[in-house]
């Protein structure tokens, strides 16, 4: 389960790894099962959903604390082995989303860190995140993409975007994307179901619309050290997406 010295410092060197065919078939049919759970409310759930303007559902936060599978899943050996490896500590969950792409409907990510905005929650920059990928990803339905390399350039000023989709989105400004971005180092992390990928905080990422008849759908935990509980902010973000429990996450 744990990584080898090779992986990790590929992990340093690029801010990424994708290991493909992490996860069992078995697993991921067993999170696909629970996917009407999570994708139609019952109403008071504990989820939390954001929907596209066109009311297809775009993202579902908390599936790990109320949906067995996934609850199951955030604790897998294989993945919080090496997120404890690459962190150095025993780890919590930041949050959990199922990003959801529907065909011809899902919309765009535009270009970010996700630490430029956790960075306003008041912790230090060493989260880590694991991208479960449980439909097909391809260039056509909108599959994510990595800027290898960028978790190097530190944190990057980010704006917020609120007119490109519902969702309001911190990105990086094209002027700063200009000077810094070089097409090489975009890397298209297509895959199947089950292939897995953990990415450094700092790492640019973004994807584009859904433009194919076939969905785009995976699950994305983020795990935070024990030890780098958010300090007081202005404005803290709820517990949806900033969670309070704290609890170390066990096998
Ligand atoms: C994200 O940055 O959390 C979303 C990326 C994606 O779903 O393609
Ligand atoms: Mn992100």
């Amino acid at each position: 389960m744990i990584w080898s010295e090779e992986e990790l410092q590929t992990y340093r060197d690029k801010g990424y790894v994708l290991r493909r065919s992490l996860l069992s078939e078995a697993e991921v049919k067993h999170m696909k099962r629970a996917m009407p759970t999570l994708l139609e409310s019952s109403g008071n759930d504990g989820m939390h959903r954001e929907c596209e303007r066109s009311g297809a559902v775009r993202q579902v936060y908390l599936a790990h604390r109320y949906v067995e599978p996934f609850s199951k899943i955030v604790r897998h050996p294989s993945i919080i082995e090496p997120v404890k490896q690459i962190i150095g500590n025993d780890v919590y969950i930041w949050h959990s989303k199922l990003n959801v792409k529907e065909a011809f409907e899902g919309t765009v990510w535009l270009w970010h860190q996700d630490y430029g905005y956790w960075m306003l929650d008041g912790v230090d920059a060493s989260l880590v995140s694991v991208m479960i990928i449980l439909d097909k990803a391809t260039t056509n339905n909108g599959c994510m993409m990595v800027v290898s390399g960028s978790h190097k350039w530190g944190r990057q000023e980010h704006f917020s975007d609120e007119e490109t989709t519902s969702y309001k989105q911190w990105c990086i400004a094209t002027k700063t994307l200009k000077q810094k971005l070089r097409e090489e180092q975009i890397a298209q992390i297509t895959g199947q179901p089950g292939d897995v990928l953990f990415f450094d905080c700092n790492l640019v990422h973004g994807s584009g619309h859904n433009m194919s008849p076939i969905p785009r759908k995976v699950f994305i935990v983020a795990y935070n050290s024990i030890t780098n509980i958010p300090r007081p902010v202005d404005k803290p973000r709820p517990d949806w997406v900033v969670s309070r429990r704290f609890d170390p996450v066990k096998e």
